[in-house]
């Protein structure tokens, strides 16, 4: 069973990669913010809760982000393994996590951290246009779609996401160094952890995660 979990600031490439390593193992990306912005979208109760607390850039609280996690990692489709992009982000999440996995007689996670300096960081999210509907992310100058303003995968018209505004920026890069780099430690600690040069470009970055989980 394949279980990879990609760490990384906001906007330092989880996501584009995540999708990308979803097709070539065949396993499904997990992504815990695609799944609340599906929440927000819809309108359920986790919707209306999450939908401030995301516009500001601040975090879900763990139980709720704990929960939706044990649910969706039940799931058939994640029997042969998974990809997980946003979740953990706290080390009551990593804990909760290595609980649930050593649980199910699984053994521990591949971890990849995407390192990418906050300077790039906040280029990258205010050129991001992400796809609402099926989750593809592009950037006007290194990754834009063949029609202006049109999802190449699912034909949708893109979006700037509610929280790629400069003061949300802000409040996601401080949540990351303050409440995920520990997380970073956990697994560095444990002796799962890779390291990944994130400002590379997509393509070679993919290329570096291929040879981490050889
Ligand atoms: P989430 O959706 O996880 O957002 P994030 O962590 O801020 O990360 P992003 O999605 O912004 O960036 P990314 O790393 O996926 O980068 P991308 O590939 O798009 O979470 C959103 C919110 O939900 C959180 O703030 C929180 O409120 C809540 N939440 C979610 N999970 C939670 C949890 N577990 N606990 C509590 N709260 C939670 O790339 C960015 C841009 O750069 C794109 O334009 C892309 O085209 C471009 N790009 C990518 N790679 C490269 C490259 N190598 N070179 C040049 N450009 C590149
Ligand atoms: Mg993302």
């Amino acid at each position: 069973m394949q279980k990879v979990v990609f760490l990384g600031a906001p906007g330092s490439g989880k996501g584009t990669q995540a999708k990308q390593l979803s097709e070539r193992l065949g396993i499904p990306h997990i992504s815990t913010g695609d799944m609340l912005r599906a929440a927000v979208r819809n309108e359920t109760a986790l919707g209306r809760e999450a939908a401030p607390i995301m516009a500001s850039g601040g975090l879900v609280p763990d139980e709720l982000m704990v929960g939706i996690i044990g649910d969706r990692l039940r799931e058939q489709d994640a029997a042969p393994g998974f990809i997980l992009d946003g979740f953990p982000r706290t080390v009551v999440q990593a804990e909760k996590l290595d609980a649930l996995l050593a649980g199910n007689g699984n053994g521990r996670p591949r971890v990849l951290y995407l390192s990418v300096p906050d300077e790039v960081i906040v280029s990258r999210i205010s050129a991001r246009r992400s796809c609402p509907s099926c989750g593809a992310v592009y950037h006007l100058e290194n990754n834009p779609p063949r029609t202006e303003g049109v999802c190449d995968s699912c034909g949708a018209g893109l979006i700037a996401r509610a929280d790629d505004n400069a003061d949300a920026v802000r409040k996601r890069l401080e949540a990351f160094h303050r409440q995920t780099m520990p997380v970073v430690e956990h697994y560095r600690a444990q002796g799962v952890l890779r390291e990944i040069d994130g400002e590379a470009t997509v393509d070679e970055v993919f290329e570096q995660i291929g040879r981490s989980l050889a």
